[in-house]
């Protein structure tokens, strides 16, 4: 038998230990650097990968166990990078609130940190001059009182596409999510473009390889990136994401340039306003006008999406709110959606249980600060799991139950006020597009509701639907909820 050869496989090669050496010592200077005292508490790192291998592939089930054990505010290792996750409704005071003005910078992930987007809101790592600017016309020109009254006749027309196209399924199976995602976003494609990206019924077209791209590119920013975890390593790009989200970049950007300039001509003309021609009028350029639709679209699809495929998952589970909602329906069907309760609580309990966003987005520390007595050193990325809060019996009876009841006659709302429930977020990070969310949600349910009855395939019992999750781009519903929908005699 020839020892040598496992001996041999087993030798550091130099390449290797040039790789490791710059690490172990990263990993040493950090944990006993001065600003590393006092970190809040959290299991036991492993040398070089710290907790990596405690975070999984749900990190916000893992962190809000972790966070039973350790208590409300903790700190992981991974890597290099210190993570600290908050999860009780006072250390989110503390960083949403209190510390916001330290806290609310954003990590920005290795596979988004692009040349090509020099001017996001999303992933703007402070909160500079150009994201006030765009967060302003955001306020005022997208998702205002008075935006959202003049974009309610396009949304109507992509609602009623919607229900036509249902109710030409009728009697077979649909894939709900498809539909409700190609609704959200020709929705935004008609605000901010003018048209129509996604059709319907064709999920092979170029449009679809656009849809692809835009949810590429997020995937690769939240997916794990060995140059996020080991900074030293970023100029290899080791899993080549930052490489393909330029090229993901490139191909979303060049299939929208013909339409800008297209509208930059036409401007002036009498076609019908849109958005975009706003941007024109503000003088931005093609780039700038590239990048705000693309946050717009990552943002502002799936988060809705999911949010009604939960909805109409729970309510297919608990007949009993299901009935309550019908009743509501029928009996005010020419009433101000927004000012039906039990609809309204409804969506407040589904993203209660179902937060698209269950960590929000990671925030950055720019400055040594203290939370809850612990230190939050300078460039810590920072968590708040929403969907621990969302669950935590200490705040809400039943938790894990679907009980809307729980809304009916509280003040409670996700308008950053209230610190045990904000699926928005609070404090400048905010999620800007709240109204637009929400009045996408309330008119697609409540149509759905009044047009359709919704039957499980294949006899299903509705008790025993499968509601796992699956974290990535948004908490989505592992297996997509499939249905018949049989029309009913409703008008809306
Ligand atoms: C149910 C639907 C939605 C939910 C639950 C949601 C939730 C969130 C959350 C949790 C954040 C991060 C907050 C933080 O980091 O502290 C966020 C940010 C953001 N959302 Fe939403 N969102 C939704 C829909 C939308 C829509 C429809 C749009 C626009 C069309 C939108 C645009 C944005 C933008 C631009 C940001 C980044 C804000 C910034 O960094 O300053 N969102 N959203």
């Amino acid at each position: 038998m020839n020892i040598t050869t496992p001996l041999k496989e087993y030798t550091m090669s130099p390449s290797l230990f040039f790789l490791l050496t710059p690490l172990v010592l990263l990993f040493i200077i950090k944990r006993f650097s001065k600003s590393y005292k006092n970190l809040p508490p959290g299991p036991r790192p492993l040398p070089i990968i710290g907790n990596l291998h405690q975070v999984g592939k749900n990190p916000h089930v893992a962190t809000a166990v972790l966070a039973q054990k350790h208590g409300p505010l903790i700190s992981l290792h991974l890597g290099c990078k210190l993570l600290i996750v908050a999860s009780s409704p006072e250390v989110a005071v503390e960083i949403l609130k209190t510390q916001d003005r330290f806290l609310s910078s954003r990590f920005v992930p290795d596979a988004l940190r692009i040349k090509e987007l020099p001017y996001t809101i999303i992933w703007s790592p402070d909160c500079n001059e150009n994201w006030r600017l765009l967060r302003t016309i955001c306020r005022n020109e997208m998702f205002s009182v008075k935006a959202l009254e003049s974009q309610s006749s396009l949304r109507e027309k992509k609602l009623t596409e919607m229900l036509d196209f249902f109710s030409s399924r009728k009697g077979q199976v649909v894939n709900i999510q498809e539909a409700l995602f190609a609704t959200a976003f020709n929705t935004l494609s008609n605000i901010f473009f003018g048209q129509d990206f996604l059709d319907l019924k064709d999920e092979s077209g170029t449009a679809s390889v656009l849809k692809e791209k835009l949810f590429m590119i997020l995937k690769n920013g939240v997916s794990p990136n060995l140059s996020d975890f080991f900074p030293v390593l970023k100029w290899l790009d080791l899993q080549g994401l930052r490489k393909q989200n330029v090229n993901h970049l490139k191909e979303v950007f060049d299939s929208w340039e013909g339409i800008t300039n297209e509208r930059r001509s036409a401007a002036g003309s009498e076609k019908e306003q849109c958005f975009l021609d706003r941007l024109i009028e503000c003088g931005f350029s093609n780039d700038r006008i590239n990048i705000f639709a693309m946050e717009l679209f990552i943002a502002g699809t799936d988060t809705t999406t999911s949010t009604i495929e939960w909805a109409m998952a729970e309510l297919l589970k608990n007949e009993k709110a299901m009935l309550q909602l019908q009743e509501e329906l029928k009996h005010n069907i020419k009433s101000e959606i927004s000012n039906l309760p039990y609809l309204n609580a409804c969506i407040k309990e589904t993203l209660r249980l179902h937060p698209p966003a269950p960590l929000l987005l990671p925030h950055r520390s720019i400055q040594v600060c203290e939370v809850m007595n612990y230190t939050i050193p300078c460039g810590a990325e920072i968590f708040v799991n929403v969907w621990a809060i969302g669950r935590d019996p200490k705040l809400w009876e039943d938790p894990l139950l679907f009980k809307p009841e729980r809304f009916l006659g509280s003040n409670l709302d996700f308008k950053g006020q209230d610190f045990e429930y904000i699926p928005f977020g609070a404090g400048r990070r905010m999620c800007p597009g709240l109204p637009s969310a929400i009045t996408s949600v309330q008119s697609i349910l409540a149509s759905l509701i009044l047009r359709f009855e919704w039957v499980l395939p294949g006899d299903q019992d509705p008790l025993k639907l499968d509601m796992t999750e699956k974290f990535g781009v948004t908490l989505q519903k592992e297996i997509p909820l499939q249905l018949i929908f049989k029309p009913l005699n409703n008008h809306i």
